[in-house]
């Protein structure tokens, strides 16, 4: 979708928004497959109440985009255009054991970032590529934590009332890899708890941690990590491993041979193979197993 139109320009230049014409989304998704659309880049969260009102009077229909690491977006011209937070500097502050955060800062570095100044906790999210609020979103987790352990109080655009509200942790519930926000909330910052620990000892978690990514995850191909979410008690992975299906493709959509649960876009794949090869597995597993694997992954049709 493409804003061409002069005074909406003007407009969303006075919102101190940037926009980036015809966006590849293969180029900010850690898949990349993607199609093309308008990318408006938000520079100060206060304006976004009016940012958001000023798409819905025009009928412009939108998206929010995170770190683009846990995302499949349809092919070819998209029928929306897509926003995302720019990053401040700086994007974590530290006061004491709390760690205030803006939501586009790449989690990796806010982990590394609270380590070096001894703050704990965090270690098994070092290899999850995407952004703070990407994580807190999807309550993401690794090796017995999940950030949302850690979370007191988070700022976000609340599409529902219009506004920009602040909730506390207690506020808010974090399960396996799913939230009490609305999926139109957009996280905008988040401030972190986190215990004290000297980081000699923090540094030695996140090197097990990473060592066993690396012994277990196609790190180097282009993933969205885990497709699917593991069935109470069971793991997807395993499942479509016993089926022998590491390896099974649909064009250049590919089920890791490394870690079955991760589907890697070898080449050029599209979304419609992307699609069509988790619907086959989906289909396999429930035959096998009787089980109706979820997706893990978000799905942005167009
Ligand atoms: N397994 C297989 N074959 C495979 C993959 C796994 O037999 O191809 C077996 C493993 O040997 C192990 C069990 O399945 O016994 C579980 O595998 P793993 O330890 O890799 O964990 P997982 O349940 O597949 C979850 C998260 C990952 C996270 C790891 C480590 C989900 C859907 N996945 O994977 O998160 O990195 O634990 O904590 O919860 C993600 O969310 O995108 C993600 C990659």
């Amino acid at each position: 979708m493409r804003i061409n139109d002069p005074n909406l320009l003007k407009r969303l230049s006075e919102l101190s928004v940037e926009l980036r014409p015809a966006a590849k989304l293969s180029e900010l998704t850690s898949l990349g497959i993607g199609g093309t659309t308008d990318l408006l880049r938000i520079t100060k969260h206060d304006s976004l109440p009016d940012l958001l009102a000023f798409l819905d009077e025009n009928h412009i229909p939108h998206k929010f985009l995170g770190g683009g690491s846990n995302l499949l977006v349809d092919d070819g011209e998209l029928p929306w255009v897509v926003l995302q937070l720019a990053s401040p500097e700086p994007d974590v502050v530290l006061k004491g054991n709390f760690a205030h955060v803006d939501a586009a800062a790449d989690l990796g570095r806010t982990v590394t970032f609270c380590a070096k100044h001894d703050l704990g906790g965090m270690e098994g999210l070092i290899g999850v590529p995407g952004t703070v609020g990407g994580a807190l979103r999807m309550n993401a987790g690794a090796y017995g934590m999940q950030i949302g352990s850690y979370v007191r109080e988070v700022k976000l655009y609340r599409s529902a009332t219009r506004q920009i509200e602040t909730l506390r942790g207690h506020q808010i519930s974090f399960e396996y890899r799913h939230t009490s926000f609305a999926s139109d909330d957009m996280m905008l910052a988040v401030i972190l708890e986190l215990p004290s620990k000297p980081y000699t000892e923090i540094l030695k978690g996140i090197r097990i941690c990473n060592e066993k990514r690396r012994s277990s995850q196609p790190l180097g191909q282009k993933s969205a990590g885990c497709i699917f979410k593991n069935p109470p008690g069971a793991s997807a992975g395993r499942m479509i491993d016993e089926l022998g299906l590491k390896g099974l493709s649909v064009g250049d959509a590919q089920v890791s041979d490394r870690h079955a649960n991760f589907f890697v876009n070898t080449c050029r794949a599209s979304a419609k193979d992307m699609l069509a090869l988790i619907a086959s597995v989906r289909e396999r597993v429930q035959k096998a197993y009787g089980v109706a694997l979820e997706n893990e992954v978000v799905v942005w049709n167009a």
